[in-house]
């Protein structure tokens, strides 16, 4: 079951250029999640969801094999700061999104579109073929990262979130047939090098 039970408030959101975006990237880099940063990766989330993931339900994901399982955070060059997290469920030939969130004063500098490459990159690597999720009809920030990645909204879940709102269900097909998306090239490219 997808959790993208989301809302998005950033302060930058729509204000900020893409070459600020571009300047941002740089100065983030990813890596696994652990268990000592659930508590900041739960601070995101409390500022990011309209019914967050609670600390122990990100601390849960810890108590599963690593095989079901991939987390990432994104942390400020030199500094160590987590900025932003995602993480995703892998299935029998699938991979479903399970929470992706970037902190406020990050939002619109390419943080999440990096993150989202990274899980699919990942899902990839792990020959699964398709990567799924669900989104609120609302949350008009994440659906447009998830278009510019290429995916697309294959249906609607009916009263899906705790307060009635639909999910749309966004689905990427053939990761394994070859990169269909440019904003997934690079990072599919450099995850077959490994
Ligand atoms: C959705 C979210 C993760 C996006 O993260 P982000 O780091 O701000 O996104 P990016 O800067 O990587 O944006 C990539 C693309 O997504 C789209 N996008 C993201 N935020 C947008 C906004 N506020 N307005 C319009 N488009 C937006 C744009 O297409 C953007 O590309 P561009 O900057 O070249 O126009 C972030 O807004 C967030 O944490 N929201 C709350 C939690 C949430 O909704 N999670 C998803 C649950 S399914």
């Amino acid at each position: 079951m997808g959790f993208c039970d989301k809302s998005s408030r950033g302060r930058f959101d729509g204000v900020e250029t893409r070459s600020e975006a571009r300047r941002a990237e740089a100065l983030v880099n990813l890596r696994p999640m652990g268990a000592d940063d659930v508590r900041r990766v739960a601070a995101i989330e409390m500022v990011s969801n309209r019914s967050p993931w609670s600390e122990s339900l990100f601390a849960g994901e810890f108590c599963l094999p690593e095989s079901r399982r991939h987390w990432l955070v994104a942390v400020v060059v030199g500094v160590g700061d987590i900025v932003g997290f995602g993480g995703i469920s892998i299935g029998v030939d699938e991979a479903e999104v399970l929470n992706l969130g970037v902190d406020v004063p990050w939002r619109r500098r390419g943080v999440g579109l990096q993150l989202c490459q990274a899980l699919i990159a990942e899902a990839a690597n792990r020959n699964l073929d398709s990567v799924l999720l669900e989104v609120r009809v609302s949350n008009q920030s994440a659906i447009l990262l998830y278009e510019q990645l290429g995916m697309r909204s294959i249906g609607r879940r009916r009263g899906y979130y705790p307060d009635g709102e639909d999910a749309a269900v966004y689905w990427m097909p053939g990761l394994l047939d070859g990169v269909s998306s440019p904003a997934l090239a690079s990072t599919a490219k450099e995850a077959r090098l490994q």
